[in-house]
């Protein structure tokens, strides 16, 4: 079986660097976190995960994988585990796991000419990092520090994501407001335009509806499905919540009890 293998008629852009991922043979015998991962069971038994050359979300509960997932890809493809670009070298902690190292990429015929890999969760050390190399003209010219988190990571995204590139990002609603999420939307629907790569692990309802993405669901059990933006889990359960919160909420707290 392979998982977001149709290729929509409307998804030419893109920048196609990298087709899917799988894991390298021979990885079976490997015990412990990550491997352990109801994801990684179903990335097995999925064989491989297909890539849109545009644009692929990932989503799922909290716990399913998601981040575990996307520093893997990060690391597979030359990505420092804690974020930047693939000239940042900085190290924090060392908490990645071995997944990348198991993680065999099939790239496509043209390479990116830049990259980024944020992890929402690391923004503040990608940061000081940036300062650090004396680098934040091309981030927008003031210190990352010196801007709201929400206001640092839109000029991340507007100065230093550029055409051609390949980004990986991990959750990065989590310092935008509404408003910050549709002009993220927008960035990326013209990063694409312009022949970036995009894999994303999110919970934003928003971000899901740029058009034409591919959106990898993984389920608690960890099987990963392909659905469409109707059918993702946070785009239900937003719906049904807006749709009336004193009645969700109603239901909600007496289940509790
Ligand atoms: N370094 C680690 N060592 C052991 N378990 C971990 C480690 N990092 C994450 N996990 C576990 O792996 C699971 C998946 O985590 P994660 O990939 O962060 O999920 P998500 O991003 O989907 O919320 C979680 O249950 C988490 O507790
Ligand atoms: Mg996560």
């Amino acid at each position: 079986m392979r998982i977001g293998g149709e290729v929509s008629a409307l998804s030419r852009d893109g920048g196609g660097f990298l087709r899917w991922v799988e894991l390298a043979e021979g990885d079976a015998g490997v015990s412990g976190y990550p491997f352990t991962l109801p994801v990684v069971a179903g990335l097995r038994a999925a064989g491989r995960l297909e890539l849109d050359p545009a644009v692929t979300f990932l989503v799922g509960d909290n716990g399913t994988g998601k981040s575990t997932l996307i520093e893997a890809i990060a690391v597979a493809v030359g990505f420092n585990p804690e974020g930047g670009s693939t000239n940042f070298r900085f190290s924090t902690r060392a908490t990645e796991s071995a997944l990348g190292e198991h993680l065999r990429l099939v790239r496509g015929i043209s390479k990116p000419r830049t990259g980024f890999f944020l992890r929402a969760e690391s923004f503040y050390n990608v940061a000081t990092e940036i300062d650090r190399l004396g680098v934040a003209d091309s981030y927008g010219g003031a210190s990352l520090h010196e801007r709201s988190h929400g206001e640092s990571f839109l000029d991340l995204a507007t100065h230093r994501f550029r055409p051609r590139g390949l980004y990986l990002l991990d959750e990065p609603e989590a310092a935008l407001s509404v408003h910050g999420c549709l002009a993220l939307l927008t960035r990326i629907r013209d990063l694409t335009q312009a022949g970036s790569q995009l894999v994303v692990a999110t919970h934003s309802p928003i971000l899901l509806a740029v058009p034409h993405a591919r959106i990898l669901q993984i389920e608690p059990g960890g099987t990963i499905s392909h659905v469409g933006y109707d059918d993702a889990q946070p785009v239900l359960l937003t719906r049904s919540f807006l749709a009336d919160p004193q009645r969700y909420l109603h239901h909600l707290f007496n289940d509790e009890g």
